[in-house]
């Protein structure tokens, strides 16, 4: 049995992980990072955002063949060659894995693989084929991440059933899919495998998809989901599963009627939990709560003091950029140095069009009572929107009718992801509406909505008009 002894021992090498273990060692600390599987880079790269955005980009390719028609350009029906699609999302996959395992090794960061037991509060057993080892450490951070969640009396293991990590495997192509959840999820890999060519159902409890995001926000992709999909049951839900050979039997409850359909396979998209079970983590007096999330304070320690966790298991948004800056918050409060957990979290939905946000939802900031004013940007009055032929976007700014803070950002359009960054940087900074308006974007771009809903907040937007100015 080999002993290690180390200044940090990081559980768990997704982008939680390999971000605290790399700013550890950037910031002088010793530093030996855990992970279960063969490679770093967690679901994220291996089983979530990293195949999945590379599923819908090749998507996204069809889907612009068949609008080019429109400005006279004409394609064949394309020809899908699966095996091909795999191999290059697994060619990406692998590329950034083999780049994080290079970065370690050029930190100096030791990367054990194996799963990881804490026995005491200072010692964690490494268990893998190649035998044990015990890693005696002076902090460790838990960054085990979370897993898919499947309601109880859904059947599991069966081959048409599955959950995210298995679809994004693209095991089939079904002609029919059903998806249960209008999550992040079920939408994302709803617009994969209808781009694909499968007839996709969704089913979703709630009166409207996505529910995390403001509903005007929302209309655009519902708009664009109805059309590609074969069927959307919003306040429905699958009521019972029965597999059969190649395919699966549905009861699904919507507006007061039961029925039951055959599918090809099944989605069940219906949220993740976090993976904080046979780590010994009440062994050592670390605490979890509902649903088994680690309970952790401001500088994200745990119930004992000298281990951290962050990212999924530490509860709050599941998203992996969260988990990074979590990360250097909890290097940081090890080393002493003064830590905030308020930070602005972007969100993301990556369908088409894209939807992100920032800061306050309009449904949020009414919920907590916080005075807020609406400003919305056409992307119709955007001439980029235009020449490429996406008017279907929102830019949208919530802001401090007292101080013309921004309090929140929200935009629906072709390349979302890409333009909230902006937004996040203003906030982050309290920036006011004016601040926005004020700095020159560059023509014709998307980013000058945003610049363009901060002007029309003042009613003075060159490309729009708003009817009430603020006084
Ligand atoms: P989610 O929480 O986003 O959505 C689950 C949906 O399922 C909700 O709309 C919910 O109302 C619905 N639902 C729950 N039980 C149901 C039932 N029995 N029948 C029908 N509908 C039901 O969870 P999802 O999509 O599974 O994603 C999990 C996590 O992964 C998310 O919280 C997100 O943070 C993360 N993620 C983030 C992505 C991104 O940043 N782009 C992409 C994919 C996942």
């Amino acid at each position: 049995m080999e002993r290690i002894d180390t200044e940090l021992v990081v559980l768990g090498g997704g982008p939680g992980g390999y971000t605290a273990a790399f700013y550890a060692a950037d910031c002088g600390l010793q530093v030996v990072l855990v992970e279960k599987e063969p490679s770093l880079g967690g679901v994220c790269l291996h089983q979530g955002c990293i195949p999945s955005k590379a599923l819908l980009h090749a998507v996204h390719s069809i889907q612009l063949a068949e609008e080019a028609i429109q400005w006279g350009i004409q394609f064949e029906k394309p020809k899908i060659d699966f095996d091909r699609l795999r191999s290059w999302k697994a060619q990406v996959v692998d590329r950034l894995a083999k780049g994080i395992t290079q970065l370690a090794q050029r930190r100096k960061v030791q990367v054990l693989q194996g799963k990881g037991t804490f026995i005491d509060a200072s010692t964690l057993q490494v268990r893998s084929e190649q035998g044990e080892s015990l890693i005696h450490f002076q902090h460790a951070i838990v960054a085990t991440g979370s897993e898919p969640m499947i309601p109880k009396g859904f059947p599991q293991n069966h081959p048409r059933i599955l959950t995210s990590t298995k679809a994004l495997e693209l095991p089939i192509v079904p002609r029919k899919l059903l998806i249960i959840g209008a999550g992040y999820i079920g939408m994302e890999l709803g617009t994969v495998y209808a781009g694909l060519g499968s007839a996709v159902t969704v089913v979703e409890l709630l009166p409207n998809i996505l529910p995390q995001a403001d509903p005007d926000l929302v209309r655009p992709i519902l708009q664009a989901a109805r059309r590609r999909f074969h069927a959307i049951h919003l306040a429905a839900k699958v009521t019972a599963l029965f597999p059969e050979q190649d395919r699966v039997r549905v009861q699904i409850e919507s507006q007061g009627q039961t029925v039951e359909e055959v599918f090809d396979a099944v989605l069940i998209a219906v949220g993740r939990r976090p993976c904080t079970q046979n780590l010994g983590l009440s062994q050592v007096g670390i605490g979890t709560a509902e649903k088994g999330f680690v309970v952790v304070n401001e500088k994200l320690q745990t119930t004992v003091p000298h281990i951290y966790a962050i990212g999924d298991v530490a509860g709050g948004l599941m998203l992996a950029h969260k988990a990074a800056r979590e990360a250097r918050i909890a290097v940081d409060a090890i080393l002493g140095k003064p830590v905030s957990r308020q930070f602005v979290v972007p969100a993301v939905v990556f369908t088409d069009p894209e939807l992100a946000w920032c800061g306050l939802t309009e449904t949020e900031a009414r919920s907590r009572g916080i005075p807020f004013e609406t400003v919305k940007f056409p992307w119709s009055a955007s001439g980029r929107a235009h020449t490429c032929n996406r008017t279907d976007g929102w830019t949208k700014l919530l802001v401090d009718p007292q101080t013309d803070r921004l309090l929140g950002a929200g935009i629906v359009g072709y390349g979302a992801s890409e333009l909230i960054g902006e937004a996040v940087f203003a906030l982050e900074h309290q920036a006011r509406a004016k601040d926005l308006a004020r700095v020159l974007h560059p023509h014709p771009t998307l980013s000058e909505t945003l610049m363009e809903c901060a002007e029309l907040y003042y009613g003075v937007a060159t490309h729009a008009l708003r009817r009430k100015r603020p006084s």
